[in-house]
């Protein structure tokens, strides 16, 4: 199904300096709808970054309070005008709780790329939400949206977060290898998705 998309999108220059534009706010699928983050999901956000099983796979703020969380959230404005990263808070649409999180990072204007991650809360796992949420921005991003290729990077024994690229459409691209950077330079697994395999799985 579709996403609903509000908004434009595009590459601006700045100064002489390409910009990738993300005007699209708001991405509904089926069950989940993908809207910027609010001051008022702080407290989940700060929960979400104390659950063990994110802090095992993601770097998250020490201490993950709610006022780190708050900051968080009031810098994305600003990262997501200035093409250097897009943030969606992954809401359920029938109770507009939020349950998880996707994001675009080191955007790329010149090769039009950009990595993308994800989480989804403890309680809301199982139910292919992941999935969905990652499908809607890679379906908008690289059917009508700014970007060519989007790629993820992805703990080598993380075979869940494995699952949801694929159902993503994304295509392991490499062998394992370790990314330097990574909580504790872990094994990863490289997926991507391009244009012109936009939609396949
Ligand atoms: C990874 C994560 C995002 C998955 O979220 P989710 O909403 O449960 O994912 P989905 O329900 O969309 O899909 C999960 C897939 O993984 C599969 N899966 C779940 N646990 C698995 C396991 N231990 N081994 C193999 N596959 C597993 C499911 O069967 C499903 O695949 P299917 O649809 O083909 O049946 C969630 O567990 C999470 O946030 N983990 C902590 C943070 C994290 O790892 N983020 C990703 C960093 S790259």
């Amino acid at each position: 199904m579709p996403g609903v998309r509000e908004g434009w999108s595009g590459a601006a220059g700045a100064g002489g300096t390409a910009r990738l534009v993300f005007d699209v706010r708001r991405l509904a699928g089926p069950t989940t709808l993908l809207r910027p983050w609010r001051a008022a999901d702080a407290g989940v956000l700060a929960g979400a970054w104390r659950d063990p099983a994110i802090r095992e796979r993601l770097d998250v703020p020490e201490p993950a309070d709610e006022a780190a969380a708050s900051r968080w959230i009031s810098q994305r404005e600003r990262a997501w005008a200035g093409g250097r990263s897009v943030d969606w808070a992954v809401t359920d649409t029938p109770s507009g709780v939020v349950i998880g999180e996707v994001g675009l990072s080191r955007l790329d204007p010149v090769r039009r790329a950009a990595l993308i991650g994800w989480w989804i809360a403890e309680g809301w796992r199982g139910r292919r939400r992941a999935s969905e949420a990652v499908r809607l921005v890679l379906d908008w991003v690289l059917a009508d949206g700014p970007l060519d290729a989007v790629m993820a990077e992805i703990d080598s024994d993380n075979q869940a977060s494995a699952a949801v690229a694929r159902r993503a459409g994304m295509r392991r691209v490499d062998a394992s290898r370790r990314v330097a950077g990574g909580p504790e330079d872990a094994p990863r697994l490289v997926f991507a998705r391009t244009r012109t395999s936009a939609g396949s799985r």
